[in-house]
């Protein structure tokens, strides 16, 4: 199990704390993996994680590794479907998942699954292994995965520079917290990935026009 959620590099950066409290808390998981995270959140920290990966050879192996964990209900769905059917959330999170998925898509349904005032936390790619920094307009692009002892795996992702994370997440009634960029620690390796905070902001108000001239 983690001992604490490494959104960029191992034991580097921000860690659990970038969620704020979550003891108690209803949290939403986007692409769990194998579960470590949710894991640790209900374990070390008293959440009630709700832990969901489309891939069922991920999810598979959460269920072996931590299937019986008190506090974490592991479910093989698209996450942003569940997100409606699993609402409302305190606290939605993504460790490298949302890079994965429409943010167009993703984030209304978010938006929609959060209580006002939820928090979400994801962190995506925003410079890869060659050096080439994010885009500037929002449309996925070919990045390669390297899973260990497989030939790269070419995957569209959104790697978006953080002033449109910025915009898009406003659009869609967040407040932006706060977008940090997480560097490789070892020296030469120019990958680079970002951290972004948002809160879910309160019913839009409707404009107030001016008064109406009473005749
Ligand atoms: C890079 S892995 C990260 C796994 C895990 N968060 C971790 O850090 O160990 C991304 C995960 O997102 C999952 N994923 C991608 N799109 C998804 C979606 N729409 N709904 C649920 N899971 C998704 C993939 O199956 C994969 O397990």
């Amino acid at each position: 199990m983690a001992d604490s959620i490494d959104w960029g590099f191992w034991g580097e950066g921000p860690g659990t704390e970038a969620l704020g409290e979550v003891t108690g808390k209803r949290v939403l998981d986007i692409g769990c993996g194998t579960g470590r995270y949710a894991a640790h959140l209900a374990r070390a920290h008293g959440a009630h994680v709700d832990a969901i990966d489309s891939s069922a050879t991920q999810l598979r192996r959460a269920l072996d590794q931590y299937g019986n964990t008190r506090g974490v209900s592991f479910v093989h769905a698209d996450a942003i479907e569940y997100a409606g059917a699993g609402a409302p959330f305190d606290v939605v999170y993504s460790v490298h998942g949302m890079g994965y998925i429409d943010p167009g898509r993703a984030l209304p349904a978010i938006r929609d699954a959060l209580r006002t005032g939820g928090r979400l936390v994801f962190s995506v790619l925003h410079t890869n292994a060659a050096g080439v920094g994010p885009s500037k307009n929002v449309r996925p692009r070919l990045e390669k995965v390297c899973l260990r002892g497989e030939s790269p795996l070419p995957v569209h992702m959104w790697v978006l520079a953080p002033g449109l994370w910025e915009g898009l997440l406003f659009r869609h009634g967040f407040h932006v917290e706060g977008i940090e960029i997480l560097a490789a620690p070892d020296a030469g390796n120019p990958v680079r990935c970002q951290l972004v905070s948002g809160v879910r902001s309160g019913p839009q108000q409707l404009p107030i026009g001016p008064k109406q001239a009473s005749s």
